[in-house]
């Protein structure tokens, strides 16, 4: 396949290029194309969304670009950037597929299990009701519904509704790892909000398996089945590492600490992967103590470098 994937430089997105490059021609959007080429070589076009007239020629589109949700204060500019950094890219490239003879058939795109709104519900899926219209989900519903537009015009569209992906080498985990090593690893407000977490090689096989079933569209949860407690999370990261795991950080602390941008770490559902697995995907990682054992303890994990 010839596919053309946004956000490529960016922690997913590299994983993703190294995994698929063996078996598709790959080529990358980006706004810093010296980048791109730095880390994929000459072999990867690095193109400017302004370089390209139109999608023809490409049979998949992976979305994956935007501006960092969690990494700083959610001022009103801030909220206004993560918004924009979705919406517009995905609006340009809706016209890129308008003005296409030759379309692509399959749209991937990224989004979040944030799209079920803040709440600690002990299982969701994809048909359940969302708890609340908070900012991550109008990011992610906004976005999503830009996406489905592609299907008016032909394509495949599947909605990626990741969860934490954990990888040593970028995302939340590298930035948990030097303090879980320093024996600060923490309950955070009371430790029974729900961490839906998806190990990186699962991701990258996910996206695959989407990429290869004509029959699967709409939304697809990216999250492992055995969801854990945040308190549940911490021990074991912290077990895993052989440090003490005895702090408590107060909920009022970090909503003190981080404003509205608390609600990421004191909320989180229970999200079950239901439509992947009714599918017929089989998660390599599904459970936490093995995943941080294989992910920390064992072989890297962008040595999983073929996937069809
Ligand atoms: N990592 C997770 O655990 C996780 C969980 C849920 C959802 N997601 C979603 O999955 C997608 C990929 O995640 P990731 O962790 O790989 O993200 P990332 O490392 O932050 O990379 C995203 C890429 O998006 C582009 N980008 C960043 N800021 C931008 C801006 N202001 N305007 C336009 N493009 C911008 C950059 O590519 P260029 O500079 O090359 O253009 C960047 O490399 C994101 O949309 C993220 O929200 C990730």
């Amino acid at each position: 396949m010839r596919i053309l994937i946004t956000g490529a430089t960016g922690f997913i997105g590299r994983h993703l290029v190294a995994a698929l490059r063996a078996q598709h021609q790959i080529a990358v959007i980006s706004r810093q194309r010296d980048k791109a080429e730095r880390l994929f070589g000459e072999q990867i076009p690095a193109l400017r969304l302004d370089d390209l007239p139109n999608l023809d020629g490409y049979d998949a589109i992976i979305n994956l670009a935007g501006e960092p949700i969690a990494d700083r204060r959610w001022s009103v500019r801030q909220k206004q950037r993560i918004a924009n950094s979705r919406w517009r890219l995905t609006e340009a490239l809706l016209q890129k597929l308008a003005a296409s003879t030759r379309p692509p058939q399959i749209w991937l795109n990224a989004s979040a299990i944030g799209f079920y709104g803040a709440s600690n519900a002990a299982a969701l899926d994809e048909n359940s009701p969302v708890a609340g219209a908070d900012f991550a989900h109008q990011i992610c519903q906004h976005w999503e519904q830009l996406a489905l537009q592609a299907a008016d015009r032909g394509c495949r569209v599947c909605l990626l509704r990741l969860g934490i992906v954990l990888s040593p080498d970028g995302g939340v985990l590298q930035r948990l790892l030097p303090l879980y090593r320093l024996g600060l690893g923490s309950r955070l407000g009371s430790g029974q909000q729900w961490i839906s977490w998806i190990a990186i090689d699962d991701v990258l096989a996910a996206i695959a398996f989407l990429l290869q079933q004509p029959s699967c569209q709409g939304p697809y949860n990216l999250t492992a089945p055995g969801a854990v407690q945040q308190q549940v999370f911490s021990q074991q990261l912290a077990r895993a590492l052989e440090r003490p795991h005895w702090l408590q950080t107060p909920a009022w602390l970090l909503r003190l600490l981080l404003g509205e941008r608390a609600s990421l770490l004191l909320n989180g559902p229970a999200v079950q992967p239901q439509r992947l697995l009714a599918a017929g995907f089989t998660f390599a990682y599904p459970q936490l103590d093995r995943t941080l054992h294989h992910l920390l303890g064992g072989r890297p994990v962008s040595g999983r470098a073929e996937l069809g």
